[in-house]
């Protein structure tokens, strides 16, 4: 068959008319990257961790033993003892007495030695080393004793039911740390330990321990290297810890108390854990706090991450959820040790080697200053019990410290009676930043992109400390609540001038032990998953820029208010990185085209092919999980600008993060 240049012509021309006024009927999005309108602070995505969801001991930390200094109310949890096996409390740790005593069990038959459940078991890989160490002593002296360790599939009656084994002599009356290596044969999730006293006698056993040897960056007492690889993947600006509710403690007793981790590990004392107890559907009468993850360690992971470190500190408020009564907090006159906890805190991180705490700081093992900047007094504090509290803190903070940032907290909801009390207050004392908290459903999530378009400018800058979709009917990670996060973020970035941070709470939940859903990041002893909003958290994280530039839709001032066809956009420039980045959410279930213009560029400069990250889901309920952790993963694909405009398009319910290099 033949075709005349008439029939070609034809269907071309009609061809292209349909793409062309296909492509140009959605909405114009003009970014003018000439004139940069104020600067995104470093600190702006970040990170909050808070020892929920078992995410220190039995997450973070790579300890694998539960109770291993013997300090649980109930002494031998997480132990089964079996033989000749005595608790004592005179051991060589101050702070941690308790150990166990093993003894000779009478009969060449028997066995005398304990097995530890880990938390929720112990996780081992084929192939990879295990630290196992314990400080030990003969009390009744002698020259040698031995210790036989084991990792063992609890569940197996095989005579090989030993993963790896090791032997420890222990060789005198003082009390020492004996160490030894054990190489796992296989993979299991849920393993168990074992010490079998081998030799006759009394050996005294202290500070039973187990870690991989393969921790991040390779400490000992260190993180478990996914969780902590997760946690520098985001790129975070700041670095919250230790929470949340922990800091307060149900009673003043049981509050944060930073003195108490930090130090050698084997003598910092237990606290208890309110998520223990706190809700009765997700009891967890084993959940403490060893502190082998303490205030040290998370200076130095915040350093490790590049993230600003952001301490949260109690001011005298125990729980007030918990606390209705007025004697269960500190009276201001006596809130004396309280501030110097704070000014103590800040020679911890900053002072001179020479200084008290400077000192425990390079001890520890790092001399130089951790640069701290950022101190939250009180975490989700109400009423005029709050300001009247932190007013004494800011005082002498500020007579000792003025480059330290302050940072106050607007109460536990993102609006209402307690909120608007609290800004005014925050203004009042001069904070410099005001923490704002809001778990809330899609439709409030939907309904804020432009909740800071009209803050007052003048007073503190926000920090939006813990936030997340609680998506309604289910209270879960799925995509459709990351994308309404998204959607909320977009608002964010645009203020940035107003909002400083914003850290998505809470961040890790072990899938056997979590008490508060949804989370950023969720494990289990071995696999980890990342959600649909650490996705999101990320594409915003690492494509920030350093400067917002204008934004209008159709000729209009992008707002982030419902009803811009479902879209919610931003747009920055990066100066460093000479890029223009804009984000577009399109929350609506239908593909939409889009058109940017970028306006304002010098004449020498032109943009170059971008690349584009895109996070989608065809089913909005969809969630990665431990067993599936890749359903829901970013996409890169390049794009291409014609001139100075792009004309493309944004898939239902999606996130689109455009980077264009200027040249
Ligand atoms: O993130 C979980 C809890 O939520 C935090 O501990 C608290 O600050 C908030 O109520």
């Amino acid at each position: 068959m033949r075709f005349s240049t008439k029939t070609l012509f034809l269907p071309v021309v009609f061809l292209l008319t349909v793409l062309t006024s296909h492509s140009q009927s959605g909405p114009v999005f003009t970014i003018q990257a000439g004139k940069p309108l104020f600067d995104i602070q470093p600190t702006m995505w970040g990170i909050f961790f808070e020892d929920i969801n078992y995410a220190a001991d039995g997450g973070l930390y790579a300890e694998l033993v539960k109770n291993r200094s013997f300090e649980f109310p109930q002494s031998l949890m997480g132990w089964k003892t079996f033989g000749n096996v005595e608790l004592m409390n005179n051991g060589p740790f101050e702070r941690n007495p308790h150990y166990v005593r093993l003894s000779d069990p009478g009969h060449g038959h028997k066995h005398t030695g304990l097995e530890n459940e880990g938390f929720t078991g112990i996780g081992v890989k084929e192939g990879e080393s295990y630290r196992f160490s314990v400080w030990a002593r003969l009390p009744e002296g002698g020259t040698e004793g031995k210790i036989r360790v084991e990792l063992v599939d609890p569940q197996s009656m095989d005579e090989q039911h030993a993963i790896t084994s090791g032997n420890v002599a222990v060789t005198g009356k003082e009390w020492k740390k004996y160490e030894v290596e054990l190489k796992s044969g296989k993979t299991m999730d849920k393993a168990a330990l074992r010490i079998f006293l081998v030799s006759g006698g009394t050996i005294d056993l202290e500070h039973i321990s187990l870690f991989p040897a393969d921790t991040w960056k390779g400490r000992p007492n260190g993180l478990r290297k996914d969780l902590a690889q997760a946690l520098a993947d985001l790129h975070p600006g700041v670095f919250r810890f230790p929470g949340g509710c922990i800091v307060e403690g149900t009673d003043l007793d049981t509050r944060y108390n930073w003195k108490n981790t930090v130090g050698p590990v084997e003598n910092r004392p237990l606290n208890e854990n309110r998520w223990n107890y706190t809700f009765p559907h997700r009891f967890f009468p084993d959940y403490y706090q060893s502190y082998g993850l303490g205030f040290f360690e998370f200076f130095q992971l915040s350093e490790e991450i590049g993230a600003e470190p952001l301490p949260v500190i109690s001011c005298g408020l125990a729980c007030q959820f918990q606390n209705n009564d007025s004697t269960a907090h500190v009276p201001v006159c006596d809130l004396g040790p309280y501030i110097q906890d704070a000014l103590d805190l800040i020679e911890f991180a900053n002072g001179a080697v020479t200084s008290k705490w400077g000192k425990v700081r390079a001890e520890m093992g790092h001399p130089a200053p951790f640069g701290l900047k950022l101190l939250a007094v009180g975490n989700e504090q109400w009423g005029p019990e709050y300001p009247s509290r932190l007013e004494p803190f800011i005082t002498a903070l500020r007579k000792a410290h003025p480059e330290i940032r302050i940072i106050g907290s607007a109460g536990p909801n993102s609006e209402g009676k307690q909120f608007d009390y609290l800004w005014p207050e925050m203004r009042k004392l001069k904070a410099d930043l005001v923490d704002e908290h809001f778990y809330r459903p899609e439709k409030w999530f939907l309904s804020q992109g432009a909740r800071y378009d009209s803050y007052d400018r003048k007073g503190p800058k926000v920090f939006a400390g813990e936030y997340a979709c609680h998506g309604v009917g289910k209270k879960w990670n799925h995509f459709n609540a990351s994308l309404m996060e998204a959607a909320f973020m977009t608002g964010v970035e645009r203020n940035a001038d107003i909002v400083h941070m914003a850290t998505y709470a809470p961040l890790f939940a072990h899938v056997d032990a979590w008490q508060w859903r949804p989370d950023l990041i969720w494990y289990d002893n071995l696999r980890v998953a990342l959600t649909a909003s650490y996705y999101v958290q990320q594409l915003f994280s690492t494509n920030k820029g350093t400067h917002v530039l204008s934004l209008t839709m159709d000729g209009k001032q992008v707002t982030g208010a419902e009803g811009q066809n479902g879209l919610f956009a931003s747009a920055v420039t990066d100066l460093l990185k000479q890029e223009i980045i804009v984000k577009v959410v399109n929350t609506s279930d239908k593909i939409q085209n889009i058109i940017l213009n970028i306006e304002g560029l010098k004449k020498q400069q032109k943009l170059s092919e971008g690349r584009c990250y895109s996070l989608q889901s065809s089913d909005p309920y969809a969630e990665n999980s431990v067993e599936d952790p890749g359903k829901i993963q970013p996409k890169k694909t390049e794009i291409q600008p014609v001139g100075n405009s792009i004309n493309t398009s944004v898939g239902a319910r999606s996130l689109y993060v455009m980077v264009f290099k200027i040249l």
